[in-house]
């Protein structure tokens, strides 16, 4: 979980590359109309974002049915979604990409191939809730190389969960 710009995308692969888990990006969960709707530059409220939320909960459930691990890049800013996504499981642990917002805006603006509407990382940053002691997150700093992030959390992961 973080902002836009916290580089889910970039450390869950690596880190299902780590640990030889699969990995999900989570915007692949969206609904059809949640797609159409961003497409058209309009925000998601929280009602659309639950079918997104509940069919990302859905493949932890089928995933760990099946016996198998996954990393799943998802913003999750919220403690309300990530209820949903971890929905009382003990085998779903969160993985919290710390930064500054300086830090964050500056990759941004390096970031290839994505636009980025001005005032959205203003507005991520809002909306953050920092994972809570009780969610027993793993808080990791994203002022590092992705290679030293990725082993940061991947032995915080193996110490509880055998591969
Ligand atoms: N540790 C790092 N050091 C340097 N650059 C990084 C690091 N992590 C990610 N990046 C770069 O920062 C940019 C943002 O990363 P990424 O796209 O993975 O973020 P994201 O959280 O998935 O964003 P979004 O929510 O918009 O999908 C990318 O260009 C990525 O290559
Ligand atoms: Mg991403």
């Amino acid at each position: 979980m973080g902002v836009s710009g916290s580089g889910k995308s970039t450390i869950a692969a690596e880190l299902a590359k780590r640990l030889s888990w699969t990995f999900e990006d989570g915007d692949r969960f969206h609904p059809k109309s949640n797609v159409a709707k961003m497409s058209a530059g309009h925000p998601l409220t929280d009602k659309d974002r639950l079918p997104w939320l509940q069919a990302i909960a859905d493949e932890i459930d089928r995933v760990c049915e099946a016996g198998g691990h996954v990393v799943v890049a998802c913003s999750a800013l919220k403690r309300a979604y990530r209820e949903i996504l971890v929905h009382g499981r003990d085998d779903v642990r969160i993985v919290f990409l710390d930064g500054s917002q300086a830090l964050i805006a500056d990759r941004l603006a390096r970031r290839k191939g994505h636009f980025m509407p001005p005032g959205l990382l203003d507005s991520q940053f809002k909306t953050l809730e920092p994972p809570q002691a009780d969610e027993c997150p793993i808080n990791v700093s994203i002022d590092a190389p992705v290679e030293t992030i990725v082993n940061n959390i991947a032995a915080q992961v193996a110490t509880e969960v055998r591969t």
